[in-house]
């Protein structure tokens, strides 16, 4: 790992689920575990929540990995839909694959209320993988991330 590398601090992105894996992420955090302070969490009511475009657009402004977490299969508290964001999951990677973006810098963690530790200790690991991939620098309008359009205004949905 070169010198630059090593010093690179990269933004990751966090998407938890309310019920339990950012649970799990307080729970790390109540016992004083350590873990890499580089991510930032976002939490949405269930990961069957997340929606492609959030990933999209946290690569677009600035992210340099996702991390993407929910609770374990047969879990979740909205009967299924984990199992309907894994789906998306792996779609959402063979898109960022055509985009130029490497596969490895988004992760899918199942993290129950119980498992700060394991949430903490898959954080780091996460942290060093996208550190050793170097910055991201990927920006809409070059290349084919000018092809990447969320629409957020009520006008630009079609009816
Ligand atoms: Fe946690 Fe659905 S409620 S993944």
């Amino acid at each position: 790992m070169s010198e630059e590398t090593k010093s690179f601090e990269p933004t990751i992105i966090g998407f938890t689920c309310n019920w339990c894996s950012y649970r799990a992420a307080d729970m790390a955090g109540t016992a004083r575990m350590k873990y890499a302070p580089n991510v930032r969490l976002i939490r949405l009511m269930c990961s069957g929540r997340l929606d492609p475009t959030f990933v999209f657009k946290a690569f677009a402004n600035g992210a340099d990995g996702v991390l993407v977490s929910g609770c374990h299969p047969g879990d979740c508290h909205y009967i299924n839909q984990n199992y309907k964001m894994l789906r998306r999951f792996h779609l959402m990677k063979r898109v960022l694959a055509q985009m130029g973006i490497e596969p490895e810098r988004i992760k899918l963690l199942w993290a129950s209320a119980a498992e700060g530790a394991i949430f903490a200790e898959e954080v780091n690991k996460f942290v060093e993988q996208v550190r050793a991939l170097g910055p991201l620098n990927w920006h809409p309008g070059n290349g084919a991330a000018s092809t990447v359009h969320t629409p957020m205004s009520a006008e630009e949905v079609p009816a």
